[in-house]
Formats: C-alpha cells, sequence, structure tokens
C-alpha cells in the first residue's frame, strides 16, 4: 500500500466543507470577536493612545493596548526553538516594524470589532527608521549561528588562490526580494475558556510547539493549553509558530471569560508573521577550461529585524552541491526596522539555488559548455565540505532523466537563436538539493477490538496529506485495508511530534507509525502464540504475515480483532518514535538530502518582453516515496513557486514608512493557472536506508528548489539578457 497514489482520506470532506478550521469553530458559544490594530509608523514611539471612542461603540467588551495588557512572559533565547518561545505583544509603546499590533478590539460581531478598532486614536513619535537594504551597510554584522542551528561561515582550501588561478571564472552579485508565505487560510484563532484551562483552535503547524509558546507567554502551565488544529490550509513555515492573533485571542478569552476569535486580514498576514528576508549574494566559481570546479564562494548579506534575530541559511546547501578543493560560505546581517525575517518556503535553498544556479549556467556559457554536462563533470564522491559520505545522492540520475525526458538536445545551444513569430524561445535547466530533517516525534497505533486501527499524534496536515500517508503505513504494517485505519491527528493531548515543516513531517511520522505497527505485530504475536486455543499457538512467529485484518502463519491464521477482543477488549496499543537528527548517529555519519533537476522551455515576446512559461519538468530523488499522488502534487506546487519567485513575486518596501506597498494578491504577484502550461514532475524510484527504515525523505520544499534558476536561465537562453535581480520583470529584459 505504501507508494500508491491513493486519494486523499480527507478529500471528501474538505470538499464538503465538513473539514473545520480553526475559526470555524465555537459558533455555538457565542463567540466575541477581535481585530488587530497595526501601527501606521514603521519605527517610533506611541506617545498617546485614546481608546475611549471605541470602547463607548456598539457591542465592544474590551479594547487592549500596551497600557492594560497582561504581562506577558519574555522571548527567551535559551529556547533552542523560536517557535517555542514566548511571543509576547502589546509590551510597550515602542514600535518596532510597520503594522505591528498596538490594540486589539473585542466585540460581539466581527463588523462591530472592525468598525470600533477604527475609533481607535493613536499618536505617534516617528522615530528614524531604516527601511532601504544595502548590503554593504556600515551596521552589517556577522550573526553566531544561521537557521536551523548551522554555521555562519565555512571555509576549504585556499579559495583566493583557486579562484585567481582558474582559467574561467564567474563573480556575480544576486538578489532576491522580500517575499512571503500566504496559505490560503489566512492565521487565525479561537480560543475557548473552560475553568483554568484555554482551548487554542489554532492554525498551527506545529502543535507542540503551539502549547509551549501560548503556555510560556501566558505564563501558564503547558497543561493548561489545549490545541486544537485537526485541519490546516496551508502553512509555507508560516505557521510553525503562532502569532499575535494567538497571543491576543488567548489574552482577551481568559480575561473576558469568552470565547474569543482573532483572524489576520490578507493585509495583516503581510505584515504580522514574518517575510523571507530580501538577499544580496555574491556567487564566485572559478574552473578549468575542462569545467573542473577549483573555487566555489557563496556570500550572502540578508536584512533582520535588529530585535528578532533571523538569519536565513541562504548558502548553507551550497557546502554540499559541487565538489571544489577550494571553498567559502558566509553569511550577514544587515538590521532594518522591517517585519522580521522568517521561514519561508524552503528556507535557505530557494533563494540560495536561485543565485547559485544562475550562476552555473554563466560558467557554462563562459566554458562553451552544456549546463548539464557541467554539472556532472563537478559531481562529488563525499560531502565536500563535512567529508562523510552521503546516504543516497542521485543528481547525476536526475540530470540524465530529466534531459532525456525534455529533449534537452534539441535546445538552442546559442542564446536569443530561435523566434517563433513573436516569441523568443529558450530553454534552461538547473539543479536541485535540499537537506532532510528529522525530529522528535512520537506516534501511537491502536487496535480496537473490532479490529480498527486508530492512529494517534499531534502531528498536523497542512494540505501535504498527513492523513492520507500515515493510512497506507499503518496498512501497510498492520496488514489492515485503508477504510480500517482511522486517523487522530492535530490535538496537544496526543503524543507530541515535531509537526509539520522544513518537509520533515511525513517522513518523520511514518516512521514512527512503522515502528509502532512493529510493536504491535509482536504484541499480538506473543498473545496469539502464547493462547492454547489459538490456531496461531506454538507456531514459528518469524513465518507470520500480516494481511487483510488476520495473522497468517502458515496454514493458520486468526483475525486481528479475534486476538484483540480475546484478550484485551479495550485495545491493544504501542508506540513508535523517531530522534533528534542529532541524536541519531546516522545523522553524523552521512550526509543526507534529496535531489533535483528542473528543465523549462520559456517564450519572451520579442517587443514587449512578456516571459511566457511554455513548459516545465522536475525529476526527482526523494527516496521512497509513500504516496505517488501527493508527492507529486507537492511537487509540482514548489515548482510553480519557483516560477514565481523567477518571474513574479516581491514584496516593495515604501522606503518612507517601511510599509509593503503591495501587501495583498492582487499587487503580490504569484502564479495562476493561466501563467502555468504544461508542467510535470516525475520521482525516481528510492529507498534511503540511512535516512530511517521506511527509507522517505522530504519531499514538499524540494520542488521549490532550483525551479526558479531554471526559468531565469531559459530567459537568458531566449533573449540573450541575463537578469540577477530577482524576479525577472518585463522592465528589466526590455
Ligand atoms: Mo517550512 S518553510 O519549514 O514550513
Amino acid at each position: 500500500m505504501i507508494g500508491q497514489a491513493l486519494n486523499r482520506v480527507d478529500g471528501p470532506m474538505k470538499v464538503t466543507g465538513r473539514a473545520t478550521y480553526a475559526y470555524e469553530y465555537g459558533e455555538a458559544g457565542r463567540p466575541l470577536y477581535g481585530v488587530i490594530v497595526g501601527a501606521t509608523i514603521g519605527k517610533g514611539r506611541i506617545t498617546r493612545i485614546d481608546t475611549e471612542d471605541a470602547e463607548r461603540a456598539g457591542g465592544v467588551s474590551m479594547v487592549m493596548t500596551h497600557q492594560n495588557a497582561p504581562e506577558q512572559g519574555p522571548r527567551d533565547e535559551s529556547v533552542s526553538f523560536e517557535y517555542w518561545r514566548a511571543q509576547p505583544v502589546l509590551t510597550g509603546p515602542d514600535v518596532h516594524y510597520y503594522g505591528e499590533p498596538v490594540a486589539l478590539v473585542v466585540a460581539g460581531t466581527f463588523e462591530q470589532a472592525r468598525a470600533a478598532a477604527d475609533l481607535v486614536d493613536v499618536e505617534y513619535a516617528t522615530g528614524r527608521g531604516r527601511f532601504v537594504f544595502a548590503a554593504d551597510d556600515d551596521e552589517t554584522y556577522i550573526p553566531k549561528v544561521v537557521n536551523a542551528g548551522l554555521p555562519t561561515d565555512t571555509a576549504v582550501g585556499d579559495f583566493d588562490a583557486g579562484f585567481s588561478n582558474a582559467a574561467v571564472s564567474v563573480d556575480q552579485l544576486y538578489t532576491t526580494p522580500y517575499e512571503l508565505s500566504m496559505p490560503m487560510e489566512p492565521h487565525a484563532c479561537l480560543v475557548e475558556p473552560r475553568g483554568e484551562d484555554l482551548v487554542v483552535h489554532v492554525s498551527s503547524q506545529i502543535v507542540d510547539a503551539a502549547r509551549t509558546s501560548v503556555a510560556a507567554t501566558l505564563r501558564t502551565d503547558p497543561a493548561r493549553i489545549h490545541i486544537v488544529t485537526p485541519f490546516v490550509g496551508g502553512g509555507f513555515g508560516s505557521k510553525l509558530g503562532i502569532h499575535a492573533e494567538t497571543i491576543l485571542a488567548a489574552l482577551a478569552a481568559r480575561a473576558l471569560h469568552r470565547p474569543v476569535k482573532v483572524a489576520l486580514t490578507r493585509q495583516q498576514v503581510f505584515q504580522l508573521v514574518g517575510v523571507r528576508p530580501t538577499s544580496s549574494q555574491r556567487v564566485r566559481l572559478g574552473a578549468g577550461h575542462d569545467g573542473r570546479l577549483a573555487a566555489i564562494a557563496h556570500d550572502v548579506t540578508m536584512h533582520t529585524n535588529p530585535d528578532l534575530e533571523f538569519a536565513e541559511q541562504t548558502a548553507a546547501t551550497t557546502r554540499s552541491l559541487y565538489a571544489a578543493p577550494h571553498r567559502l560560505t558566509s553569511h550577514r546581517l544587515t538590521p532594518l526596522d522591517l517585519p522580521r525575517g522568517s521561514d519561508v518556503r524552503a528556507p535557505g535553498e530557494a533563494p540560495g539555488l536561485l543565485a547559485v544556479e544562475s550562476a552555473m549556467d554563466e560558467l557554462a556559457e563562459a566554458l562553451g559548455m552544456d549546463p548539464v554536462e557541467l554539472r556532472i563533470r563537478n559531481e562529488p564522491t563525499v560531502d565536500p565540505e563535512r567529508d562523510v559520505p552521503y546516504s543516497d545522492r542521485h543528481l547525476v540520475d536526475c540530470l540524465r532523466e530529466g534531459a532525456r525526458r525534455f529533449g534537452w538536445e534539441h535546445r538552442p545551444a546559442t542564446p536569443a537563436s530561435v523566434r517563433e513569430g513573436r516569441w523568443l524561445v529558450g530553454c534552461g535547466m538547473s539543479a536541485a538539493i535540499r537537506g532532510h530533517f528529522q525530529g522528535p516525534t512520537t506516534v501511537r497505533v491502536r487496535l480496537e477490538a473490532d479490529g480498527t486501527a486508530v492512529v494517534q499524534t499531534d502531528m498536523t496536515d497542512i494540505g501535504t496529506g498527513t492523513y492520507t500517508v500515515l493510512t497506507q503505513v499503518t496498512g501497510d504494517g498492520l496488514g489492515l485495508p485503508p477504510e480500517r485505519v482511522r486517523i487522530e491527528l492535530g490535538r496537544s493531548e496526543l503524543p507530541a511530534s515535531w509537526g509539520s515543516g522544513g518537509s520533515w513531517g511525513a517522513a518523520n511520522s511514518s516512521t514512527a507509525a512503522h515502528r509502532a505497527c512493529a510493536a504491535l505485530r509482536e504484541q499480538l504475536l506473543v498473545t496469539a502464540r502464547g493462547d492454547a486455543r489459538s490456531p496461531l499457538h506454538g507456531r514459528d512467529p518469524a513465518d507470520a504475515v500480516f494481511a487483510e485484518g488476520s495473522v497468517r502463519i502458515g496454514d493458520a491464521s486468526q483475525t486481528l480483532s479475534e486476538i484483540v477482543a480475546g484478550h484485551h477488549p479495550d485495545g491493544m496499543e504501542a508506540e513508535g518514535q523517531t530522534l533528534f537528527m542529532g541524536d541519531d548517529p546516522n545523522y553524523a555519519a552521512y550526509s543526507i538530502h534529496t535531489y533535483g533537476a528542473h528543465f523549462a522551455e520559456v517564450g519572451v515576446d520579442a517587443d514587449t518582453a512578456e516571459i511566457r512559461l511554455r513548459r516545465m519538468l522536475g525529476v526527482f530523488s526523494v527516496g521512497r516515496v509513500l504516496n505517488a499522488k501527493t508527492a507529486r502534487s507537492q511537487l509540482i506546487g514548489g515548482m510553480i513557486w519557483g516560477t514565481g519567485a523567477a518571474l513574479e513575486e516581491e514584496a516593495v518596501v515604501d522606503p518612507r514608512s517601511g510599509a509593503f506597498v503591495n501587501r495583498d494578491l492582487a499587487q503580490y504577484l504569484v502564479p495562476v493557472h493561466a501563467d502555468i502550461p504544461d508542467i510535470d514532475a516525475v520521482i525516481l524510484d528510492g529507498y534511503d536506508d540511512k535516512a530511517n527504515p521506511l527509507g522517505a525523505k522530504g519531499v514538499g520544499e524540494l520542488g521549490i528548489c532550483g525551479a526558479g534558476a531554471a526559468v531565469a536561465n531559459a530567459v537568458f537562453n531566449a533573449t540573450g539578457i541575463r537578469v540577477r535581480d530577482f524576479p525577472i520583470t518585463i522592465e528589466k529584459v526590455l
């Protein structure tokens, strides 16, 4: 059953509206509605805040500002992961970025709250904000670590010597803009007080982080906080942690002893959940005439909010991608009074590969070499910076298979050489690589007396297919058809997981479920074989086969339901776990990644420079596939993101106020159906036995990695124009 393209088991609930999302709960309990008032300056101080008119407005039960907000737990840097820390709001009069919450207005209806929010009168002393990014800023500094605890800088060999002696070199600067996670479901929360406890319905990727963070902020026992998040309408990193809407709803619900709902508006999503930092990336590549790289350097500078440091790991996978004896990577931060940087869709690789894989294309051009061949010539035998073997590296297979399927040999070898009517036509390609992560996750599998398996974990399904994949893994583990497996996710009372993020969710929770099933099979066999009345009594357990709801040993068999009902009428259960990767020896002994290759064809209008993607293919290696359909959907979604990063996505800062001026989906452009033609993702058969016993690795974010560079390289091939300032909008090509 593992690997089959099983349709989503939760699909019918979603398309019939029976899947309940955070903001849809609690209508029967007559909830109150909160609306967040955001700062209209980017830097400065509130000098006066007048809430009287708002408080007197119809239906209003509370206006919370920094003057009356309860004291909250501080951000605790000693908690190793940001998303488990307290997230205090309304802590004082200082404004740190445009849109920062300055008040919450709570009323009987959403309309009343929104009307009263307009009546909150705030006066500011505007400070001198730093809003314009410059990589050579005087204040640019070296962070201690980058995201995911990775080293800031690495150096191997003698880069300067290797680079200056290279026969052919590329030295270019690439820039990427502010980008945002934009899940279809905005960040939303309903908090219901129940005695001393708070039930928090929140749209969240990691239940354990949400619970810990809410409890730390409210200075309460985590056991008093109950997170509920069975369905999540997308996250893309922005729901790894909780945000102002959750804390404000919880503070108001606790103060008013009433359920309170708060949702971010789409515009607030642009302000309050973190952005991908803007980046300036210098890439230097030095190679011999044979294309073999002697030197690779990737130096990155990004913005950070000074109070909430975040350094995206933009150069991190460059450390593992190609062989070269002389190497440098670095990350620098420039403080700006803008929304904080945060994890957004393949943090690190997405902007990093846009630069590095564009530079590889420039090197291929300088060498007069096929860009596929250039990459194959630089295939390393061991991880070139960690000096450990790769667990399961199939980059070359992806390149070769992709080139074959795409018909790469027919591409225009000379830039700007093919024209079809008004269209200049070109092809580009890129490699893809992404780290694979593992985190502590527990899954409990329970077999009921009727022979149904119930899988329990606080893991989330953010639209990626967790319900479906766990159904398959458990069905496989216990020999049950999918309809006899029930999945329970997204509640803090269930065994804790590392949730969904970093593309680790499916592999982590599936591995834990797989182990739980193995432990449960053991228990079932011990129970049956120890029972003198069982047909399996005394039979050799090594020959046991679990299939169709029964255990068979040789010619004897017994149903799982009979075994459970006869001995443990309340059910039998077992747990399985995965370790934090730092505690799993394989993750130290091997370099564990996923790989891919993207191929794109574009047409560029010779007069208007309108760029149209004409076709795109990605070939990927992700270890073993758990569900062919959900995996392919994730990869296609990622490739579409990559196209957006190359051609469209960009949040633009107003240099006077620090506000994103295009903060809605009409002006912050992402690809729509009409932008995406024939596009396909192919996954190579695989099994990474070092990653986990299922052989499965992360899928979701791999699709975006390198995808944009393939499109950008195709634009160059079509036009002969190289744009290094992303996105590649029309005016840059004209
Ligand atoms: Mo992902 S950006 O780690 O949810």
